[in-house]
């Protein structure tokens, strides 16, 4: 059954990307916001026949922009699912490389919800075939969802960047024990006796500031510091810190989502990164690795 990609406003250039590996017709969006505010979206055809019937692949990350917040990327992320329906879509596909509130995963302080799992019952409940997302902060979350779910992993192109940036004696750090297991598996891509180590954070859960301790031995290493998300930078900053005090060589500064909201370029490189690192799950200028093959794998062979 033929294809068709539609790629999202958020995911112009890994939608190209995967377009062109996987060879098949891709069609964009239009999108305005109303003078009350509401987001519009409509898919840019003339012909429904399109979709009818196809396997409907549908794209659309869900990070920030200078235009737009994440919830117009979730409301544009349903209006495209909605649509496709309508023109009767034979098989929905949905990827989202990077799930907004997917860091609300857990009920830290009586009274607030664990709104991630909200976020993927709304769009199971519009009949999706298959969800993909990539590095999903935790994974215990897809559970909410009834259809196929999978989490893409982009930690082995992410190090064979690294490594062609001439990386030398690596040791992974994490930035938080809580991602110690993911740091473990990030480093078996740099070789089997990579060692790992992490440092302490503290979130206040009130004010949501960090703090971090940590002493670890990075003398004459290049050190890798690996995250799922970099926001406003604080966790990298703090880390990056720590590292260069514990004698650190090269820091190579790395998320799967790199946000890079307010101050962050400035706070990770002023803290002594030599180089940032994220995929292009966001449109932005730290997308040096693409996701095209890790997720394209996933299509080809299923
Ligand atoms: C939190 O648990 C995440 O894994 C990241 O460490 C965090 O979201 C990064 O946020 P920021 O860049 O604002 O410190």
């Amino acid at each position: 059954m033929e294809k068709i990609l539609v790629i999202g406003p958020a995911s112009q250039l890994l939608g190209i990307r995967i377009r062109r590996e996987l060879g098949i017709k891709s069609v964009n969006t239009e999108t305005k916001i109303f003078p009350d505010g509401e987001n519009y979206l409509r898919i840019n055809i003339d012909d429904e026949n399109l979709i009818k019937n196809k396997e409907v692949i549908i794209l659309q990350s869900m990070g920030p922009s200078s235009r737009v917040n994440q919830n117009a990327r979730f409301l544009e992320l349903l209006m495209m699912i909605d649509s496709v329906k309508v023109m009767g879509a034979y098989k929905i596909s949905v990827i989202v490389p990077y799930l907004a509130y997917a860091r609300q995963d857990k009920i830290f302080r009586v009274g607030e919800c664990t709104f991630a799992k909200n976020i993927l019952k709304v769009i199971n409940s519009l009949g999706i075939d298959e969800f993909l997302t990539v590095d999903i902060h935790n994974p215990d979350v897809l559970e909410e969802l009834s259809c196929k779910a999978i989490n893409i992993d982009s930690m082995s192109i992410l190090a064979e960047y690294i490594q062609s940036r001439g990386a030398k004696d690596i040791v992974v750090v994490s930035p938080d024990k809580g991602a110690i297991e993911r740091s473990k598996a990030f480093a078996h891509h740099f070789g089997e006796k990579v060692p790992v180590d992490y440092f302490d954070k503290i979130r206040d859960l009130k004010t949501g500031e960090i703090t971090m301790k940590g002493q670890l031995s990075l003398k004459n290493r290049d050190v890798v510091i690996a995250d799922d998300i970099i926001a406003t930078g604080g966790t990298m900053a703090q880390a990056i810190k720590l590292a260069k005090e514990s004698g650190a060589n090269k820091i190579f500064a790395v998320a799967t989502h790199a946000l890079m909201l307010q101050q962050a370029t400035y706070r990770i490189l002023d803290a002594g990164a030599d180089e940032i690192i994220g995929t292009d799950s966001i449109d932005n200028e730290m997308a040096k690795v693409s996701l095209v093959k890790v997720i394209t794998d996933y299509l080809k062979n299923n």
